[in-house]
């Protein structure tokens, strides 16, 4: 009796075998919006929408990934707290990331996802592998930092025109006060303040 079920399960092609190496055609193409979604918005809207999307997540997973460099490399007397600061501006990149790739999903879109598509389409200038000086480090994050928020800028006035007011809110309320609350936390560490000992002004004038 086992055997006739086999045998016809077999003839059915259900075995226990993983089927593995599969291929196929994608069942959908970069650079297009799936029809027909009940959003209440174009589809040119979305494409449009979903290409600025995708320019802020390559931006966005660049600024993430030179924050996890930064935090393995960083050297000097302020290492532990620059390290942790790293670290801390990395999770909060790595959430914005998800959120902006989710939000072009449900747009319809496809959003870019691995390192070769995201290296050839950001705009934030690749560091070198070696280690560099603090202030060079804090330089590099805040050049990234002012790409994607005049991005922002502009993104939230496009979005608010087209009437995506989802990506609106996404763009003002979590990807560009992220980044500004950041470049705060930054640029402080490159006010030239003495450590010790206060500049007696007093003294200069004598
Ligand atoms: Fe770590």
């Amino acid at each position: 009796m086992a055997t006739k079920t086999s045998t016809s399960n077999l003839r059915r092609g259900i075995t226990a075998q993983p089927r593995i190496h599969q291929r196929a055609k994608e069942i959908q193409q970069y650079g297009t919006v799936t029809h027909a979604l009940p959003l209440d918005l174009e589809e040119p809207v979305r494409l449009e929408m979903t290409e600025q999307l995708n320019q802020m997540l390559a931006d966005t997973m660049t600024l993430r990934d030179l924050y996890k460099k930064s935090h393995w490399q960083v050297a000097g007397p302020t290492f532990y707290q620059l390290h942790l600061l790293y670290d801390k501006h990395f999770g909060e990149q790595a959430e914005l990331v998800d959120q902006i790739a989710e939000r072009i999903m449900l747009l319809g879109g496809l959003s870019i996802a691995r390192a070769p598509d995201v290296a050839e389409t950001t705009r934030i200038e690749r560091p070198p592998r070696g280690r560099e000086e603090v202030p060079v480090q804090i330089s590099r994050l805040l050049d990234a930092h002012q790409i994607i928020i005049g991005q922002c800028r502009e993104l939230a006035e496009r979005a608010d025109k087209l009437g995506d007011d989802g990506t609106n809110d996404l763009v003002v309320s979590d990807v560009l006060r992220t980044n500004e609350m950041q470049v705060w936390f930054l640029s402080e560490h490159l006010v030239n303040v003495p450590l010790v000992e206060a500049v007696d002004s007093s003294s200069d004038a004598a």
